[in-house]
C-alpha cells in the first residue's frame, strides 16, 4: 500500500504551500470578500484559477521528462508562475502571448495589469497573513545595463521587488551575491539556485518562497521506528517511519482510487498526502477541482492508524524544454521580444531554473522553492563587429553640430596624392 508513496507527496506540499488554498481552507472567507468590494475579484480569482491549472500542467510535465524518471519530484508552482508572471511584464508581442496563454491567463479576460495586481495582492497576503510562510522577488541588473524604469517601476509596485545592482563581467561574483540573497530568504534551505551563469546575462529575476510549518497535532517521535518502503515491486528501502493513531481527516477518491490525508498545521494551512492504487490514474487525472472537493468532503475526522516517513529531499531543474514545450519557447531564442525591458537591445531569457527542499519530521514541515530566470544579450548582438573600411573615393565634411555651418567639406579619391 505504501508503494509510489514519495511520488505523492510531492503533490501534497504542491497543494498546501501553494496559494489559491486560502478560499479552499476553513479560514479566511474574510480577504476573499475584501475583494469582492473593489471589483477587481473577478481578475484575482482568474488568476487563482490559471496558477491552480498551471500547477498541474507543470506537474504532468515534469513527470513525463526523461530526466525526472525514477526521482522525487517536488517544486513550487506559485514561485514558477510569479517568477514568469513579472517577466510577462516586460515581454511583448508573440513572446507576450506565449507566456500569457502558457501561464493559463486568458487575453480576453484579463489584461497584463489584472495579472499584475492579482500578484500584488497574493505577495501582500502572504507576507501579512501567515507567520509560516515568506515569498518574494528580486531582480539583479547589471551595472551597465539600463532597463526601462516603468519596466522595474512595475516590478517594485506588484511584484514587491527588491533591485540590485551587480556587475555580471565577474560571473563569480554575481552568482554569489544572487545566491546569498536566496539562501538568506529561504532560511539557508536554497544556497546555490545559480551555478553557471551565462556570460552575456545583464539582468537576473529571482523569485523564492520559504514555508514552515508545525502540525497542530506532532507525531510522538518515540512511536517512529526503521519500517520498509516500497519504491517499486522489486525495491524495498529502509525509511524512519513516523506513526499516530488518531482521528484524522481522509477521503477515499473512487474516480482516482487514491485515499487522500489531510495534515492540519498549526495555522490556516494544510498539507494534503494522496496514497494511489495506480500512481499513473492519480497523476494524469488530478485538477483543483479534486482539490476543492477533497477539502469539502472531509468533514469529520475519524480514527485511523497513520505511518508516514520522515524524510528530506532536494530537487533541481533547467525549466527551459519544459517550458518550451509548454508553448513558451519563444522567450528563449532570437524570436524573443523582451522589448518592455529595452528597446534598444536584443535580450532572451538564458535559462529558467528552479530548486526546491522539503524536509517532513514529528514536529512538522519545512519547504522552500526559488526559480531563477536570467536575461541576457543576444550572442551576436555586439558581434561581430561591423567593418567600415574607406578603402574607395569618399567625400569630408566638417560642421559645427548646433549651426550646421559647414566649414570644410570635400572629395578624396586619392589619399596618396
Ligand atoms: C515586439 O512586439 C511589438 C508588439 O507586438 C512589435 O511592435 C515589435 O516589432 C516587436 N519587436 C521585436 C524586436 O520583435
Ligand atoms: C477566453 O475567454 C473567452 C470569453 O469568455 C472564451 O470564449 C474563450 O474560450 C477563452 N479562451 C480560452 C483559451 O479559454
Ligand atoms: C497587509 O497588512 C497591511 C497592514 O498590516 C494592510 O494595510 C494591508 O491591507 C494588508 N494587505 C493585504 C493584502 O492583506
Ligand atoms: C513583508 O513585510 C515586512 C514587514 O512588514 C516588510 O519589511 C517586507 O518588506 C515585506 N516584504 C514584501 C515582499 O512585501
Ligand atoms: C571577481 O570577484 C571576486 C570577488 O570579489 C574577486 O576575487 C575576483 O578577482 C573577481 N574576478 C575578476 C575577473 O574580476
Ligand atoms: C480502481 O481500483 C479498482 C479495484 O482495485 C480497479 O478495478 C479499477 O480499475 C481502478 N480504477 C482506475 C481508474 O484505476
Amino acid at each position: 500500500m505504501m508503494r509510489a508513496a514519495v511520488g505523492l507527496w510531492v503533490l501534497s506540499a504542491v497543494i498546501c504551500v501553494g496559494r489559491g488554498h486560502h478560499h479552499l481552507g476553513h479560514d479566511d472567507d474574510k480577504t476573499i470578500q475584501d475583494t469582492v468590494v473593489d471589483g477587481s475579484a473577478n481578475s484575482v480569482s482568474l488568476v487563482t484559477e490559471a496558477n491552480q491549472e498551471f500547477s498541474f500542467r507543470l506537474y504532468r510535465k515534469l513527470a513525463a521528462d526523461a530526466d525526472s524518471q525514477g526521482k522525487n519530484i517536488f517544486f513550487s508552482p506559485a514561485s514558477v508562475s510569479t517568477a514568469l508572471a513579472a517577466l510577462s511584464v516586460g515581454a511583448r508581442g508573440e513572446t507576450h502571448r506565449q507566456l500569457f496563454s502558457g501561464l493559463g491567463f486568458n487575453s480576453s479576460l484579463l489584461t497584463q495589469t489584472d495579472v499584475d495586481q492579482a500578484f500584488q495582492r497574493f505577495l501582500q497576503r502572504a507576507n501579512n497573513t501567515s507567520q509560516d510562510t515568506t515569498e518574494g522577488t528580486a531582480v539583479f541588473v547589471d551595472n551597465r545595463f539600463k532597463p526601462k524604469p516603468e519596466f522595474l517601476q512595475t516590478l517594485k509596485q506588484s511584484y514587491l521587488t527588491d533591485g540590485f545592482n551587480v556587475d555580471f563581467t565577474n560571473v563569480t561574483e554575481s552568482a554569489d551575491t544572487i545566491n546569498k540573497y536566496v539562501e538568506e530568504k529561504t532560511n539557508g534551505k536554497i544556497d546555490k539556485l545559480v551555478e553557471d551563469l551565462d556570460p552575456n546575462t545583464v539582468m537576473y529575476l529571482i523569485s523564492y518562497i520559504y514555508y514552515k510549518g508545525k502540525w497542530e497535532t506532532p507525531f510522538d517521535p518515540e512511536l517512529t521506528k526503521q519500517d520498509d518502503f516500497n519504491v517499486d515491486e522489486n525495491t524495498k528501502v529502509s525509511v524512519d517511519m513516523m506513526n499516530m493513531d488518531d482521528d484524522f481527516y481522509t477521503y477515499h477518491d473512487r474516480e482516482l482510487n487514491t485515499t487522500v490525508l489531510q495534515l492540519p498545521f498549526k495555522s490556516s494551512y494544510s498539507m494534503l498526502l494522496m496514497l494511489p492504487d495506480v500512481m499513473a490514474t492519480l497523476e494524469n487525472g488530478i485538477s483543483p477541482n479534486h482539490v476543492t472537493k477533497w477539502l469539502k468532503a472531509m468533514m469529520r475526522p475519524r480514527k485511523h492508524d497513520v505511518y508516514i516517513p520522515k524524510f528530506s529531499i532536494k530537487t533541481s531543474y533547467n525549466l527551459n524544454d519544459v517550458l518550451s514545450e509548454m508553448g513558451m519557447a519563444d522567450m528563449f531564442g532570437d524570436r524573443a521580444n523582451l522589448t518592455g525591458i529595452s528597446e534598444g537591445l536584443r535580450l532572451a531569457v538564458s535559462e529558467v531554473v528552479h530548486k526546491a527542499t522539503l524536509d517532513v519530521d514529528e514536529v512538522g514541515a519545512e519547504a522552500a522553492a526559488a526559480t531563477g530566470i536570467g536575461i541576457m544579450l543576444m550572442s551576436g548582438f555586439w558581434g561581430p563587429v561591423p567593418v567600415l573600411k574607406f578603402n574607395r573615393p569618399f567625400m569630408v565634411l566638417i560642421t559645427e553640430r548646433n549651426t550646421e555651418k559647414i566649414l570644410f567639406l570635400g572629395k578624396i579619391i586619392n589619399p596618396t596624392i
